[in-house]
């Protein structure tokens, strides 16, 4: 029966303008699982089995952006805050969407003790969900992100080099070094390997020159542990007499560059940090 449970059990959603194929299992009410499409409110996440029911729904759904504090805008980009506690219902209805794509377990039910920031693309109709990432209000292990998600329709266009600068960002206002929790899916692991090479790489090369480990955890707000497993990863430690030193290669030099020059020409957008208006809850 276990087995059975994990079969991916929806076969299309509606969310929004966009139709979508879902990748995994989620815990849907069973009579969602025996309709062609199931309908997903994009501003609550409420979901339908009908499109009469859905219509209906929408006709009476006064939400145009997720229920939260808007904390972050610049240009259509804002980030809104999330209390599980506070927002139980689309806290919940946020994880039925996002355990559509996420293989492994996460929360459903229990959202209390999680901050939800949600990314959102905004035009005159409303803020367009695009992502988030689930945080704990109380880590013990330090963790500065639970799960992450960008939809599918925004994969691939540097929205999830945003949501995890912007954990980062958070991470800094409370004076932290932060890491997500572990296990990474291979999807998270590409990514989050993608925005630790490139930050380190633009430390060393923007001004941090002779830089120690330690420097660089404190100036990216990561672990020391995630700063040695990049450098690492890049070949930029070097065992010397007395201990190790970095060394920024040509090819990661050459690397940051041309990366640079891709993002320039795309246009692709990076965190301002005067745009967050935000402190650490208390
Ligand atoms: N193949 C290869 N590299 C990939 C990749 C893929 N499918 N997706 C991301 N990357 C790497 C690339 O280096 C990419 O940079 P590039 O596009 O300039 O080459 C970099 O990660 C950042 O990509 P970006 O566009 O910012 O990420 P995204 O918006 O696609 O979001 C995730 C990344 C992980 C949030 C997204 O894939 C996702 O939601 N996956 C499903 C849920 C999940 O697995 N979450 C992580 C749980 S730990
Ligand atoms: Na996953």
């Amino acid at each position: 029966l276990t087995e059975i449970s994990r079969v991916r059990n929806i076969d299309l959603i509606q969310l929004g303008k966009f139709n979508i194929v879902p990748w995994y299992f989620s815990p849907y009410p069973e009579s969602l699982t025996h309709q062609d499409l199931v309908y997903i409110c994009e501003f609550c996440l409420g979901y339908y089995a009908g499109s009469e029911q859905f219509l209906s729904h929408r006709n009476k759904c006064t939400l145009r952006h997720p229920p939260g504090n808007e904390i972050y805008r610049d240009g259509e980009i804002s980030f809104f805050e999330i209390d599980g506690r506070r927002q139980l219902t689309y806290c919940r209805n946020l994880c039925l969407l996002a355990k559509l794509f996420l293989d492994h377990k996460t929360v459903y039910y229990d959202v209390d003790p999680f901050l939800f920031y949600c990314m959102t693309q905004n035009d005159e109709y409303g803020c367009h969900l695009v992502g988030y990432f689930s945080k704990e209000k109380e880590s013990a292990e330090g963790y500065n992100v639970a799960c992450i998600l960008t939809l599918p329709q925004y994969q691939r266009k540097g929205y999830g080099k945003l949501l995890i600068a912007f954990s980062y960002e958070l991470s800094r206002r409370e004076q932290k070094l932060g890491s997500p929790e572990k296990p990474l899916s291979d999807l998270g692991l590409l990514s989050y390997r993608a925005y630790w090479q490139e930050t380190i790489a633009g430390l060393l090369i923007n001004g941090h020159v002779g830089a120690s480990v330690e420097d660089l955890a404190h100036a990216a707000a990561m672990t020391p542990t995630d700063v040695v497993n990049t450098l690492q990863h890049l070949n930029m430690l070097r065992a010397v007499k007395t201990g190790h030193v970095i060394v920024l290669t040509k090819a990661v030099r050459e690397q940051y560059e041309k990366q640079k020059e891709v993002e320039r020409v795309k246009g692709k957008r990076a965190i301002d940090p005067t745009k967050l208006q935000w402190k650490p809850p208390t």
